[in-house]
């Protein structure tokens, strides 16, 4: 089966073709984040009616680059949440309004299913059961996955997701948005030895983060500074080490309580070469999707939606999305 994947949740419109006997086909993105890092930071509005822009486009060029007709798509994924109401809505709507006309099923996929299954998309995919740690803008999440659809959330952040807290501090830095690859870029400059931030919550029981308190932290030191170039490498530098250690620590630990030893990295969050290298430290393996799928895009929502198209689940006609919308709650494959 061929399907087209719509994924618009926030600021990307990203398009695919996924064929579930000869993998992806094609892909296709368009990055609002220009648009909106004069703002520093996403403006739902203007989310909205750029995919209204880009959306048709996209779906005609990966027609094209698939070398397929539309007659050959057999099935159309949309993400149906979580994420912004209004970018949903601009998938969900394309997406129903092309099922209705071209007559073939549809489903909707939770976003961080998607992110979660984006690594499958590789040469070398994971097995189940494995741990995934999900750090997206939105997100950030330790699950144990035992199939498609068998999500268990062990730990959570209780306030910032880790992309948040790196986008707020980037801006607080004066970095344009989206922070994360600003960060990751200057922290490169960051002298190791000059701050040293608190690992939050580490010495607490449980999976759970915070990371508001880490953010307050790199204000007061950053305030307290010089406010110099260099100081913004250090505390770039320095934010980022307790962050990815804490992730690191948290990781192990759901190793120890889950008894896996597999982990998959997906979201935003997962394309940091700096996190990467810390996880690289934990006595397993570890998968993460290739750098253009880490961070949102079509091509996982394609994947996600083939599964549970070929699963026989569909979702009628209905114009139907969930801003907010647990893991737990989706149905085993
Ligand atoms: O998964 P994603 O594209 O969108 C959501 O579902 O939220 O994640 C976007 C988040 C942003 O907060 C961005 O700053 C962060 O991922 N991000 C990074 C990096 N690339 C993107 N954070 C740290 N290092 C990066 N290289
Ligand atoms: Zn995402």
């Amino acid at each position: 089966m061929r399907v087209l994947g719509i994924e618009t949740s926030c600021d990307e419109t990203g398009v695919a073709i996924y064929d579930t006997d000869q993998g992806l086909l094609s892909h296709a993105l368009y990055s609002q984040v220009e648009m909106h890092a004069r703002y520093g930071g996403v403006v739902p509005e203007l989310a909205s009616r750029d995919h209204v822009r880009r959306i048709i486009p996209l779906v005609e060029k990966v027609l094209e680059e698939a070398g397929i007709h539309s007659k050959e798509v057999g099935g159309i994924a949309y993400t149906e949440g979580p994420g912004l109401i209004g970018a949903l809505l601009v998938g969900v709507s394309v997406a129903q309004g092309l099922a209705w006309t071209w007559q073939v099923p549809s489903v909707g996929v939770h976003h961080m299913e998607g992110h979660l299954l984006a690594c499958m998309l590789e040469d070398n995919p994971p097995s189940f059961p494995f741990v995934a740690l999900l750090v997206s803008g939105g997100h950030t999440q330790l699950v144990r996955v035992d199939g498609v659809g068998q999500y268990k959330i062990l730990g959570e952040t209780l306030d910032d997701a880790v992309g948040e807290a790196f986008d707020k501090t980037a801006k607080l830095l004066g970095l344009s948005y989206p922070g994360g690859p600003m960060i990751e870029k200057i922290s490169l400059n960051g002298n190791p030895k000059q701050y040293k931030f608190p690992r939050p919550m580490v010495n607490r029981p449980g999976l759970d983060f915070s990371f508001s308190g880490l953010k307050t932290f790199a204000r007061n030191t950053w305030e307290a500074s010089e406010k110099d170039e260099q100081t913004q490498a250090d505390v770039a530098y320095a934010f980022s080490e307790a962050v990815f250690d804490t992730l690191f620590i948290k990781c192990k630990r759901a190793f120890q309580e889950t008894n896996l030893d597999r982990l998959v990295v997906a979201g935003g969050v997962s394309a940091n070469e700096q996190l990467r290298e810390r996880l690289s430290e934990l006595s397993g393996e570890v998968y993460y999707p290739r750098q253009e799928f880490c961070t949102d895009n079509g091509a996982m929502i394609a994947y996600a939606g083939a599964i549970r198209l070929m699963a026989g689940e569909r979702k009628g006609l209905s114009f139907h999305a969930q801003p907010r919308w647990t893991m737990e709650s989706l149905k085993a494959i």
